[in-house]
């Protein structure tokens, strides 16, 4: 397990990019797609969070907090991938966002297609509020939980599961 406290978003932000790419630059071993769970109160940072890991994948797209979209796609660029992994055939691919807060619980992921995108090793997937679907998640997945301590502090723990 690792802490690490940031004292404002863009400190969140530089921590979840770099995050990023140490994933992007090493193959999948799993058999489904890389997911990452994020918990923590409303306002905790896991968007701000979800935004510097996009950055980290090199993506333009901005990354909103899904109001009203549960789910987002998008893809990553070979060229975010360092040479050596480029032509890895686990490298990632596509990059999903997740936002459970309007979840009711497991049952709704059928119809958005999750359990399809969690097959694919390809895929890396990104839950915010991931604690509604717990029992969907596969045995290892990276937990990411965060703490409000001030306005402008967090504290962040991750956790392989
Ligand atoms: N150290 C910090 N890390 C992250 N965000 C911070 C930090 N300090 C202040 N903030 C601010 O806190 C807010 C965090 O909001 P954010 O949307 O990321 O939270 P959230 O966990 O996604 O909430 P929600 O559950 O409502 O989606 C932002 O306005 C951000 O600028
Ligand atoms: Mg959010």
């Amino acid at each position: 397990m690792s802490i690490t406290i940031t004292k404002n978003a863009e400190e969140t932000k530089k921590f979840a990019s770099d995050l990023a790419k140490d994933l992007l630059n090493k193959p999948n071993k799993e058999k489904n797609a890389v997911v990452l769970a994020l918990e923590g109160v409303l306002g905790a940072g896991k968007t701000t969070f979800t935004q510097g890991f996009a950055e980290g994948l090199d993506m333009k797209e901005d990354i909103t907090s899904p109001t009203f979209v549960i789910l987002k796609e998008y893809k990553i660029k070979a060229k975010s991938k360092k040479s050596k992994v480029k032509s890895h055939d686990k490298s990632l691919e596509r990059f999903y966002h997740i936002d459970c807060y309007r979840l009711k619980d497991e049952s709704d992921l059928d119809s958005i297609g999750f359990f399809e995108i969690l097959k694919d090793p390809k895929n890396i997937i990104l839950i915010e509020w991931a604690g509604k679907i717990k029992k969907a998640l596969p045995k290892k997945y990276t937990s990411i939980k965060f703490y409000y301590i001030s306005e402008n502090k967090r504290k962040i723990s991750i956790n392989l599961n």
